[in-house]
């Protein structure tokens, strides 16, 4: 801002003030076809979303202040019920989940807000927001015209509202939150489901309004939003897209930057230019609100991602990679076009633009106000030729799948295919090789145990553990008479298991037989394989694991995991026993969590071995160790390659899933072009290896010496192959 233009948003707000005084109701923040309007200014407002619960409260002053530094005015973020009410009527709002401290810590950097309160919130996350106990409230159905569940989400809507309000967070106040969300790409769910949609749409439009925020509430991805709320898009290019109502401005709520990297998936990126292109070709089309989704994506700690085999990494190719760390040079470029559009920004904010046809595939959209003001964008839309165009009698190079800007119809200070900002290669270094392990074994459990309990066949998995819990385990005697022909001639029983998702492990009589699992097109699995059976009684233990409950599908709170059958043995002499209706005994989670061998202090039942005894590729195992942090501020994490899967404690936190065992499907990794349409299988990395290795520590839940790391390992694997690792720029 230079001082001209402090002076005129001094006096602006000085009007402002002084209009407020004589009237008691004075939205501070309004919209019409062209901007959202704050303080009587329209504004081209540049957005990215940091998720406040993928990061830590110590690190969110630096990801804020380099958001602003890239050149961004606003900060967007999901609230997420499922973190705040862990239990019902039960909340959390510290740590990473301190919403008013981190609205708080974007007000001090001088930047705005725009909360999305959903309650539904999508974002890759457990069960898309939502508590695990809303889906066991009687007669509940999610997201349409259900009043116990619309009781429910209008308590904590309206809970959140007040919260932000008793704190002077909305703009009105003096708050920086100028926007917010109701609902989430309700849209397509809306069109499946009908008339009870359109109904749940109406109440929950005039339930969000009747909270008189004092600023605008958009909804996204849906066509008939209600006024005076704002539909908006989201999409890799939103350029056609119009809200319904000409009287709207034009809003991208999400700007994918890339996209989630799943288990068992190569990690998708997105080039840069791509990415400015896929902006400007917004901007120039009217488009006066765009937001990153994500700029910082971060990591999903503990058990908080969801059900689609999301890794634990949320970096989505961000602006911001999941450590914090600027990642050039998409960063510095974007930085780079967010200056140029916001020199271009008086032009834009006054004028409709003129578009003419510059050539074959060539265009330019001006600007020009009657103010004087003038920008022009000239793009190129081949995606192999650059061209050369001529505009007012000057020529500009435009490479392929390109646009310039021109924030004074002459200049061009920006093209997104130009890309000169530096390329800084951050890598991951050891810092320390070789931790001293203690090992603890966790106990298969069998059907006699005590702390088991019995049902007749087979029981959905979340209908169980509630969410309290990755785990259950299914558990079965199964008598072989003497007389079997397998005993003999060694031609073992197949055991063929049916589940739901999302992976599962086979013992035996206490041996482990092996593991099946599911992906993110299809969680269900099948185990089907030769097993060693004895005469007499043999103990099967089978242990279901999640990876998160699923976030997205019309009625996803009926999706199924678990061990829900057929489970047959074949190859007896009497064919195929079928064990499905049987009786079965279960156990919720595990030992070692039961007797907190990942918390900090000591477990008085656990028994851990040392040096020459700790555990080697064994499954079920219990990790420990101790380290001291080392010297500097470079984030860290865990290089885990050695691993199966299982899950990580830093000094008795919950750092997340790890499971580098599942390798990332080998082909489609090679040559990205940017030029060409993009989607998230187009440009991708990490084919052949594990989706994830590297796991975020936070340097903020270390202390200087004495740090306890806890993993649970489900498969078996090397310890001793662990190494912790900085980032850091590569000499
Ligand atoms: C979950 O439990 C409820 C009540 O306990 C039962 O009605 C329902 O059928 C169960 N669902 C599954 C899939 O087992
Ligand atoms: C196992 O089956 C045999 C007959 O095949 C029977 O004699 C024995 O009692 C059974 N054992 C149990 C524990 O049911
Ligand atoms: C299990 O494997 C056997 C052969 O090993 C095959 O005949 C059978 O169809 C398989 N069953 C399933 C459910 O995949």
């Amino acid at each position: 801002m230079d001082l001209v233009c402090k002076i005129l948003s001094w006096l602006v707000s000085l009007v402002v003030i002084l209009s407020c005084t004589c009237s008691s109701v004075s939205a501070t923040v309004t919209y019409d076809d062209k901007a959202i309007i704050i303080n009587g200014q329209r504004r081209i407002l540049i957005s990215g979303s940091i998720h406040y619960p993928r990061s830590t409260p110590e690190m969110w002053p630096d990801l804020i202040q380099k958001a602003k530094d890239g050149g961004l005015d606003v900060i967007q973020t999901y609230v997420f019920w499922n973190g705040h009410e862990p239990t019902q009527g039960k909340f959390n709002f510290e740590g990473r989940y301190d919403l008013v401290r981190f609205i708080k810590t974007v007000q001090e950097a001088g930047l705005y807000v725009h909360l999305r309160i959903g309650p539904y919130v999508c974002a890759e996350w457990n069960f898309g927001g939502f508590p695990a106990w809303l889906k066991f409230i009687p007669g509940i159905s999610f997201r349409t015209d259900n009043d116990p569940f619309k009781a429910e989400m209008q308590r904590f809507t309206e809970m959140i509202v007040n919260m932000m309000k008793s704190n002077k967070l909305f703009e009105p106040q003096g708050g920086p939150i100028i926007m917010s969300q109701i609902e989430n790409e309700y849209g397509p769910v809306e069109w499946e489901i009908g008339a009870p949609g359109k109904a749940y749409t109406k109440w929950f439009s005039s339930m969000a309004v009747g909270l008189k925020t004092g600023v605008p509430w958009i909804m996204c991805k849906q066509d008939d939003v209600p006024d005076p709320i704002i539909d908006t898009c989201n999409g890799f290019y939103c350029e056609g897209f119009f809200p319904k109502k000409s009287y709207k401005p034009k809003m991208w709520t999400e700007v994918w930057t890339s996209w989630l990297t799943e288990f068992g998936g190569a990690v998708p990126y997105r080039p840069v230019e791509d990415l400015a292109f896929a902006v400007l070709r917004f901007v120039q089309n009217k488009g006066s609100f765009f937001n990153y989704y994500m700029y910082h994506g971060g990591t999903n700690f503990g058990r908080e991602s969801s059900g689609l085999f999301v890794a634990t990494s949320y970096d989505y190719d961000a602006p911001l990679d999941e450590y914090g760390l600027p990642r050039e040079p998409k960063y510095g470029h974007l930085k780079l076009m967010h200056s140029a559009i916001k020199q271009s920004e008086a032009a834009l904010v006054s004028a409709d633009p003129k578009v003419w046809s510059l050539g074959k595939n060539s265009e330019a959209h001006e600007y020009r106000a009657k103010t004087g003001a003038c920008a022009a964008f000239l793009a190129n839309y081949d995606t192999e030729s650059s061209a050369k165009v001529t505009y007012f009698n000057r020529q500009y190079d435009l490479p392929p799948w390109s646009i310039s800007i021109l924030p004074d119809c002459k200049n061009e200070v920006f093209n997104s295919a130009k890309v000169h900002s530096n390329s800084v290669h951050l890598n991951m270094v050891p810092v320390k090789a070789a931790f001293d392990w203690q090992s603890s074994t966790e106990e298969v459990p069998i059907a006699d145990d005590d702390d088991t309990f019995t049902k007749w066949g087979l029981y959905e998995q979340l209908n169980l553990t509630k969410d309290f819990s990755d785990y259950l385990w299914y558990l079965i005697d199964v008598n072989i008479s003497a007389n079997e022909a397998f005993l003999k001639n060694g031609d073992d029983p197949i055991l063929t298991v049916t589940s739901a998702g999302d992976a599962l492990q086979v013992f035996i009589n206490g041996q482990s037989s092996g593991v099946a699992y599911g992906s993110l097109k299809n969680t269900k699995l099948t185990f089907n394989d030769t097993v060693k059976l004895k005469a007499g009684i043999n103990k099967i233990s089978l242990l279901s694991s999640s990876v998160g409950l699923a976030n997205v599908g019309v009625h996803f709170e009926t999706y199924n995991i678990g061990v829900l059958g057929p489970v047959t043995l074949n190859g007896l002499s009497e064919g195929t026993r079928d064990l499905t209706k049987q009786k079965w005994s279960y156990k919720v989670g595990l030992k070692g969590q039961a007797s907190s061998l990942h918390t900090l202090g000591e477990s008085s039942s656990a028994q851990w071995l040392q040096g020459s005894l700790v555990a080697q590729k064994q499954p079920l195992s219990w990790y420990k160790s101790t380290f001291d942090a080392p010297e500097g501020s470079d984030p860290l994490a865990l290089d885990m390659s050695s691993m199966g899967k299982g899950q990580i404690w830093i000094n008795g936190e919950s750092v997340g899933r790890h499971w580098p065992g599942y390798i990332a499907r080998g082909s489609g990794c090679g040559n990205c072009n940017y030029a060409g349409t993009y989607d998230e299988t187009k440009c991708l990395s990490n084919c052949g290896e594990p989706s994830q290795k590297w796991y975020h520590v936070p340097r903020s839940l270390l202390k200087p010496t004495g740090n306890q790391v806890v993993i649970f390992e489900e498969w078996g694997g090397n310890p001793s192959g662990i190494s912790l690792v900085k980032r850091t720029e590569q000499n």
